[in-house]
Parts: structure tokens; C-alpha cells; sequence
């Protein structure tokens, strides 16, 4: 695929946010509020590496299909019938059809509106009706094995669909594995393969006016705790918190006593192996680029950051529960004080994410400077970015 690789950041404005953090400038206002830049980030900073697309939920059975629009790239995201996600650019391969336009069960074929082309859920061409002239659907010299969907490199894990538009990022596995194993320590080998999502208090969505990268660094830090969200710091306290750098493409933080269940009264099953004198401890962590991950002992959280312009942002939240047991109706009340309880958090965000945004419109703001010990995780991803933005100086 072709990319747009052009931004107008100097590289030493980068040099300058890629300083040790007490020195570090942060990156500057048009990476936030430039639109010019949106396509640049789609393709370059989001593009090249793994970016989170979609829940695999949201193809609910075997021979599902669902469009999406990826910060202006026409996607199509299909589960066939083995149960195996895809996803292909959503156009047809004859005359650039936006091929799926709404999500749909697949009954046999995905069909193109125009004239009818059909593809499997694998995205090959099967049928071209009349290609030969009336009634012969084929033609001398066409090859249906040479024009289907063209594909888009994917992987799914935790019910995240993520994709990689270049291509030629790492190994998924090997971009992931750090994160499975500091969390295996948490919910015990392989535990976020038995969490569950519920038909109730498992999903929110939130749309802010805000460039992407700003919910990023506000999720980064624990410093704005105490004024910001004053219930949660009755229940997870700022002097319990610890930051947290996983490796280059991860960041956050850790409380040591999250303890909603004392304070919303909800008793919910809790991952079997999480070690007894940690139960209440919880880890926040972004995963660059647009992944935000939540966990403790009884229940784990998802948010896909979709940008949808350089100022507005689409956070689709998902919570999952600890085994079957507890998506049934006897932890209702207490799935819902959870989903609750994070509507209450995310929603006291949005004005601190929004207020940044704005106050990026004012020249007199020069990319700020950082807390040297509270803002260590958020410096983090102002020098990944910094570092994306640098390859193409
Ligand atoms: S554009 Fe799709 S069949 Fe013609
Ligand atoms: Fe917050």
C-alpha cells in the first residue's frame, strides 16, 4: 500500500520531546491540531505498526461481515465460516464499489451492489456475472484467482481485532508477549483467554473532541487523580500508585489497592490463580498506538481509541468478567456498579482530554514540559511518538 509519508515536524523539535524527561519539551501543537496530519498519522504511526480496529464481538457468529471505516480507509472485517477473522480493504475489485456498506450475516456470498461481483468470506472473487458479454460470466485472459480483496495483515487476541497496514511490523506474537507475561503473574497462565464478556455492564462507548494521542497520555498518568476523579481516589488512592514502563511500546500505571468492591459492595469472581496478597492491586496500561488495557482481580477492560478527525476521538470501552459464571444474572447488579464505576471515571476525563485539546490552539503553548517523576509513562509515548514521526525526517 501506498503511504503519505510526509509530515512538516522538524526533526529537532523531535530531538527536543526525545531529551531525558526533565529536559524533554513535549511534542508540539500540530501533531494534535494540524488535519493535516491525520492521514500521515493513519498511515505511518497508527499504519505501521499493530493498531486496534475493532472487538472480535462485534462479528457475533461464522459468516459475519462489518465495514469500518478506518480513519478514512474503507475496511471490511469478515469472520468466515471456520470462525477466522479477516480483514480486506472494502473495495471491489472492478470498478472500486465500497463493496459492504452495513454489517450483515453472509448467507453464501459477499455481494457487490454495482454489478453484482461475488466474493467469499475469504475474499476471493467467485462469481462475475456477464464478464463475457451477456450470459457468459467469464472472459478470455480474466482471472478470478488474480482480483480478489486485497488483504490486510491482522491478528486477534483478547478480542481485539488489530491490524498492521504496512505490513512489515514485527511478528503480532512478538509485539504482545511482553504484556502476556507481566500479566500472567496477575491472572495466571493464560488468563485472559477465560475472561468473558457479558450481555450486560460489559460495553460504553464515548466520543471526545480530542486528538487520539491525548486520551494516550491522560490514561498514562495517576497524577490528575486527585482532582479529577475524586470517587476513584477514594477507592484506588494517587500515594498507592506506581508507574509503569513495560518496554517501548508500552506504558501506564499500577495501583497497589483498587478496592471498589468495598466501597459498591460487588462480589465478583475473581481470577483463580491472582496471588492473595496482590488482590488488590490493578494495571493500566496503554498499548501504543491506540489501545487502552485495564486489569484487576475480578474483571479486566479494553478501550479502541478511533480517531475520527484530528480533534475527535471514538473510545469504544469493553469489560470482561472472570469465567462463565459470572456473565449470569446473580452478578447483574455488580457487573453494572463496575460499568458504572468506569462511565463515572471516563466520563471525568473527557473535559481534562478536550480542555488539552483546545488549549492546543494557543501558540503560546510550546509542547509543555513534564512532571520528572509523575509524568515518566506519559514522556514514554511522547518519544514514540517523537521516534514514528523521526523516520520520515
Ligand atoms: S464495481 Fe463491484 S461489481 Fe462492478
Ligand atoms: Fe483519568
Amino acid at each position: 500500500m501506498t503511504t503519505t509519508k510526509k509530515h512538516h515536524i522538524p526533526l529537532t523539535t523531535l530531538d527536543a520531546v526525545r531529551k531525558p524527561i526533565a529536559e524533554a519539551n513535549g511534542m508540539p501543537n500540530a501533531v494534535y491540531d494540524d488535519p493535516a496530519l491525520f492521514e500521515y498519522e493513519r498511515d505511518n504511526v497508527l499504519g505501521r505498526n499493530w493498531a486496534g480496529l475493532l472487538f472480535s464481538s462485534e462479528l457475533p457468529k461464522n459468516g459475519f461481515a462489518k465495514p469500518v471505516d478506518f480513519m478514512g480507509l474503507p475496511l471490511a472485517v469478515m469472520r468466515n465460516r471456520e470462525g477466522e477473522i479477516k480483514v480486506f480493504h472494502n473495495v471491489c475489485s472492478h470498478r472500486g464499489m465500497i463493496l459492504l456498506r452495513e454489517e450483515t450475516e453472509v448467507e453464501g456470498m459477499v455481494r457487490c451492489p454495482y454489478h453484482s461481483w461475488t466474493y467469499d468470506l475469504n475474499g476471493n472473487l467467485k462469481g462475475t456475472p456477464h464478464i463475457g458479454g451477456v450470459g457468459k460470466h467469464s472472459a478470455e485472459g480474466f482471472v478470478c484467482e488474480k482480483h480478489g480483496l486485497r488483504s490486510v495483515r491482522s491478528a486477534v487476541w483478547n478480542d481485539i481485532v488489530f491490524i498492521n497496514l504496512s505490513a512489515d511490523a514485527v511478528e503480532f506474537d512478538t509485539f504482545i508477549q511482553p504484556l502476556i507475561e507481566r500479566w500472567e503473574a496477575f491472572t495466571g497462565a493464560n488468563g485472559l483467554d477465560k475472561v468473558e464478556i457479558a450481555a450486560t455492564g460489559s460495553s460504553m462507548e464515548l466520543i471526545v473532541e480530542s486528538n487520539w494521542k491525548l486520551a494516550v497520555e491522560n490514561y498514562c498518568e495517576a497524577y490528575h487523580l486527585p482532582w479529577v476523579h475524586p470517587s476513584l481516589n477514594t477507592y484506588s488512592p494517587l500515594d498507592q500508585h506506581y508507574n509503569l514502563i513495560v518496554n517501548d511500546e508500552m506504558s501506564g500505571q499500577g495501583s497497589y489497592n483498587y478496592n471498589l468492591s468495598d466501597i459498591a459492595g460487588t462480589q465478583l469472581p475473581q481470577f483463580p490463580d491472582w496471588p492473595q496478597e496482590q488482590i488488590r492491586q490493578a494495571e493500566y496500561i496503554s498499548l501504543y498506538p491506540n489501545i487502552l488495557l485495564g486489569v484487576q482481580a475480578d474483571h479486566v477492560f479494553s478501550i479502541i481509541l478511533m480517531p475520527q478527525s484530528n480533534s475527535r476521538t471514538l473510545e469504544k470501552l469493553q469489560l470482561a468478567y472472570v469465567g462463565k459464571e459470572a456473565t449470569g444474572d446473580e452478578y447483574a447488579a455488580c457487573r453494572s456498579a463496575v460499568l458504572e464505576s468506569w462511565k463515572v471515571v471516563f466520563g471525568e476525563d473527557v473535559f481534562a482530554v478536550e480542555g488539552m485539546q483546545n488549549g492546543r490552539k494557543s501558540p503560546a503553548f510550546q509542547g509543555g514540559v513534564f512532571s520528572p517523576v509523575l509524568d515518566g509513562p506519559t514522556h514514554h509515548f511522547h518519544q514514540w511518538v517523537a521516534s514514528q514521526y523521526a523516520k520520515d525526517c
